[in-house]
């Protein structure tokens, strides 16, 4: 049994403002977007240089909210740019895979919002095509790369939680049920699992890896779409219990308990927020949220990609895309199980 610790893992996390600058465009300025890019500009060395929409209106607003050079009312336009390094792509899941091929094709490094795509054969297609226009792809799980996390990965790899027995994460907001909203739409590929549930289900992986067996029970929305779906994982001896939701705020919290050891991560627990270590004696450690809070958070995966490509390191380490593709195929199996399929796939 390891001993308790004295002190925490320092996190290892560069600082956002140290990564060296890359050009961004932003594909589909929605909602998520002006918080990605109000994040870079808050946190960080990179440059918001074009936006594109499907109007031309919204485009022209996004650039003159947040201080693009250039507005595209094309998605082609803004891939074509010759000053755009990275596209970041914030449409709906299920645009991401045609937006991410429409970048790769233009020769540009692509950062694709949560969740990646559909399902793992459009994953899966999404990473080949980047490996072999050699350009980097990388889901936008933002939590991975966050300095709480790399805590936690010191946490798992020094095996200060002894054997991992079981995993707790839950991820449940209350929405207005519109049958046309995102959320909702099955066109759109709307579902708790592929917005929320992708969270505790990318925590589970890195925690525990791919699972050997999945068991998830759900309850459908009016609209066809999975609103509430309960998961167990296993993977040998251990297991992770897993919740999402769109018809309730849950806690959101998450934790790790060991043989020797626990790690809790106040809710929500995919944004900078409180770690507590506890050991088998009930000695806490308990790490302080950072200063970067919320959603300025989103700094730190930016900051990543801009760091591998200026390595050139076109798949990152923290999150390989095999990984955002074995996520997809669990979640392919969810939904197999409770009954979703969702059109155009
Ligand atoms: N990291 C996070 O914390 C976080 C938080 C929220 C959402 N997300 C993710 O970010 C992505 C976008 O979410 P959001 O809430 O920002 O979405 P949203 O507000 O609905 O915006 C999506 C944008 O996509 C564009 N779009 C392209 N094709 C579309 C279509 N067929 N229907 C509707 N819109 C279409 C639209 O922009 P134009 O028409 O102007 O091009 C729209 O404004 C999702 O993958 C979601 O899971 C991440």
């Amino acid at each position: 049994m390891p001993a308790f610790p004295t002190t925490l893992p320092i996190a290892r996390t560069p600082e956002p403002a140290q990564a060296p600058p890359l050009r961004w465009g932003v594909l589909a300025p929605g909602r998520i977007a002006g918080g990605f890019v109000d994040a870079l500009r808050r946190n960080t060395r990179q440059q918001l240089v074009a936006v594109g929409s499907r109007s031309a209106d919204r485009a022209a607003a996004f650039a003159a909210t947040h201080g693009a050079d250039k507005a595209y009312d094309s998605y082609e336009q803004l891939v074509a740019d010759p000053d755009v390094d990275v596209v970041y792509v914030a449409s709906p899941h299920s645009e991401h895979r045609a937006q991410a091929l429409l970048a790769i094709a233009a020769g540009k490094h692509v950062l694709v919002e949560k969740a990646f795509c559909r399902n793992a054969v459009e994953a899966g297609e999404v990473v080949q095509a980047a490996r072999a226009g050699g350009v980097l792809v990388m889901e936008a799980m933002w939590t991975r790369f966050l300095p709480q996390t790399d805590v936690l990965r010191q946490l798992l790899d020094d095996g200060m939680l002894g054997e991992v027995v079981t995993v707790l994460a839950d991820h449940g907001q209350s929405f207005d049920p519109d049958p046309a909203d995102r959320l909702f739409n099955p066109a759109l590929a709307g579902g708790a699992l592929l917005d929320l549930g992708i969270y505790p289900l990318s925590f589970a992986s890195f925690v525990l890896g791919e699972p050997d067996s999945v068991v998830a029970a759900g309850r459908l929305t009016d609209t066809g779409v999975d609103g509430q779906v309960s998961i167990t994982l296993g993977k040998g001896a251990a297991q992770s219990c897993l919740n999402t939701t769109l018809w309730a705020r849950t806690p959101t919290r998450a934790s790790i308990s060991g043989t020797a050891a626990r790690v809790e991560l106040s809710g929500p627990f995919y944004a900078p927020g409180v770690l507590t270590l506890t050991g088998a004696d009930d000695r806490q450690l308990v790490r302080e949220p950072d200063t970067v809070s919320g959603h300025q958070g989103l700094c730190y995966e930016a900051a990543h990609v801009a760091a591998l490509v200026a390595d050139g390191v076109f798949e990152s380490p923290l999150l390989p895309a095999e990984e955002t593709v074995a996520i997809l195929s669990t979640i392919d199996e969810i939904r197999r199980q409770i009954g979703v399929s969702l059109p155009g796939e």
